[in-house]
């Protein structure tokens, strides 16, 4: 009986022995599951590597990583990402965007008309209030519903990565708004299967920037708040972790402040100084472009130097040279009040769930407008502590829900899987 034992024992040390070994020595499995960020601007798709842990967000069009959320229908075909944007001035009625902020809900016709404002592209409503747009061409109109657009972007994101792993990409874990609701969160599902992918799971995007910091590996209870400020939304999520359990405690956002907001300001600032110094007012459709063009440049450039310039050739204005030097303390003076708007949901949130600014003990930041520096400085002063800022805030999301996926397939080495808990807490909106 004894040495049976001992046989047992010693086959059991021997398999663990060999599993070791294979992790140690064995080329790491191929990844199965990825990661898609299927965002109002930007869309994008990651891999979990085994063995390291880390995640490879893809190269999707000629070295982006993310491609711009938009799908554009031509009489040469159907383009996406970059290629879709690059047409847009010439095509701009069937170059179609915003998709997510029209999937899976219900409209009113009065809402679709002062929606219509806003678009190039026309937009209409089945019977149940259900959003299509309406694109012509080859002599032709089609009904192109908001999954369809995610379907084609999803379908450029999958081909990205079955070309990585030189075999066919069949499921992915995707990350939704935490506001979705089910109907929402089923139409996202149908984006994907139209690309042929099925979603194993759908994780909350403030969760998923949380795992990109690996918050969900804390053992005790942690307060963090998420704050995603993108091009044209802020949105504020606060969650309570533990053990990898996830918990919302409370929403709240702004859907019309962002960077296109910031850019605004800017625009409008050097349209006025053109208008000093030349008596005149610059209306030219394309040198306002190029104009516009400059001040995303501006802006950028302004997050890491403390002065950008601009020099553009004016064509309606004689061919002249306008020149102008944009310092970030002139820049964070034009957006002050814009920037300090940041706070607002903030305290909303906490008052929600009755806590106190002292009592969060992460601050993560998403999106890309969370780069300008004084948006991070108003947030550190008001926390008197510093937000989580290594991971790129526009990668955040994909990394995290890379991460679950990686767990879901089994990869090692094993970590903590996230699971969200259901909650009733609805988004606060504060405009
Ligand atoms: C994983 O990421 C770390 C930190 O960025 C890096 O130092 C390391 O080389 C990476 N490992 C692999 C296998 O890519
Ligand atoms: C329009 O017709 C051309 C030629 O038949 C075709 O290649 C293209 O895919 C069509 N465009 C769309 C959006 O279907
Ligand atoms: C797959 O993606 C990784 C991460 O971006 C990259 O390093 C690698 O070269 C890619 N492989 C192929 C075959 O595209
Ligand atoms: C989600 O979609 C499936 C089929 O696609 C349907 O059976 C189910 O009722 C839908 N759920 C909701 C909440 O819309
Ligand atoms: C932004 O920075 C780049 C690189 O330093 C520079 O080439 C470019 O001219 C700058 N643009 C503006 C508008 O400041």
């Amino acid at each position: 009986m004894g040495s049976a034992f001992i046989i047992l024992g010693t086959s059991i040390i021997a398999v663990l022995l060999a599993g070791y070994f294979a992790q140690k020595y064995l080329p790491p499995p191929k990844p199965k599951i990825f990661g898609i960020d299927l965002g109002t601007t930007y869309s994008c798709i990651g891999m979990y590597q085994a063995i390291s842990g880390n995640v490879s967000i893809l190269e999707v069009q000629n070295g982006h990583k993310c491609i711009p959320s938009v799908v554009a229908f031509s009489d040469g075909g159907i383009l996406v990402g970059y290629e879709a944007v690059a047409q847009s001035e010439h095509n701009p009625k069937n170059t179609l965007y915003d998709a997510k902020r029209f999937i899976g809900k219900v409209f009113t016709k009065q809402e679709i008309q002062t929606l219509q404002k806003r678009y190039p592209f026309k937009l209409e409503a089945d019977e149940y209030g259900m959003m299509y747009y309406v694109v012509a061409v080859n002599n032709t109109v089609y009904k192109i519903t908001p999954e369809m657009v995610g379907g084609n972007i999803i379908k450029l994101l999958r081909d990205t990565a079955t070309r990585n792993i030189s075999s066919p990409v069949t499921k992915v874990v995707m990350s939704v708004p935490a506001e979705f609701d089910s109907r929402q969160r089923n139409y996202t599902e149908k984006a994907a299967s139209i690309a042929g992918l099925d979603v194993i799971r759908a994780i909350n995007e403030p969760t998923a920037a949380a795992m990109a910091y690996g918050l969900h590996k804390h053992p005790s209870l942690q307060t963090i708040l998420v704050v995603d400020l993108g091009g044209g939304t802020l949105d504020v999520s606060l969650l309570m972790v533990q053990g990898g359990m996830f918990l919302t405690q409370g929403m709240a956002g702004n859907n019309q402040l962002g960077g296109q907001d910031f850019n605004q300001r800017l625009l409008q600032y050097l349209l006025n100084q053109i208008h000093k110094k030349y008596n005149k007012q610059l209306t030219d459709k394309e040198d306002k472009q190029v104009l516009r063009n400059q001040v995303e440049e501006v802006k950028l450039n302004l997050t890491s130097s403390d002065r950008a310039f601009i020099k553009i050739k004016l064509h309606s204005f004689d061919n002249q040279i306008y020149e102008e030097r944009i310092s970030r303390t002139l820049f964070e003076e034009i957006n002050k009040d814009l920037f300090f708007k940041v706070l607002e949901p903030i305290k909303t949130v906490l008052e929600f769930a009755e806590l106190d600014k002292n009592e969060v003990d992460e601050i993560v930041l998403v999106g890309g407008s969370t780069r300008v520096p004084k948006v991070r400085q108003i947030i550190k002063d008001f926390f008197g502590k510093k937000p989580n800022t290594a991971v790129d805030p526009e990668l955040a999301v994909v990394t995290g829900v890379s991460i679950q996926a990686g767990i879901i397939g089994g990869m090692w080495p094993l970590t903590v899987s996230a699971v969200e808990l259901p909650t009733n807490v609805k988004k606060i909106q504060i405009n």
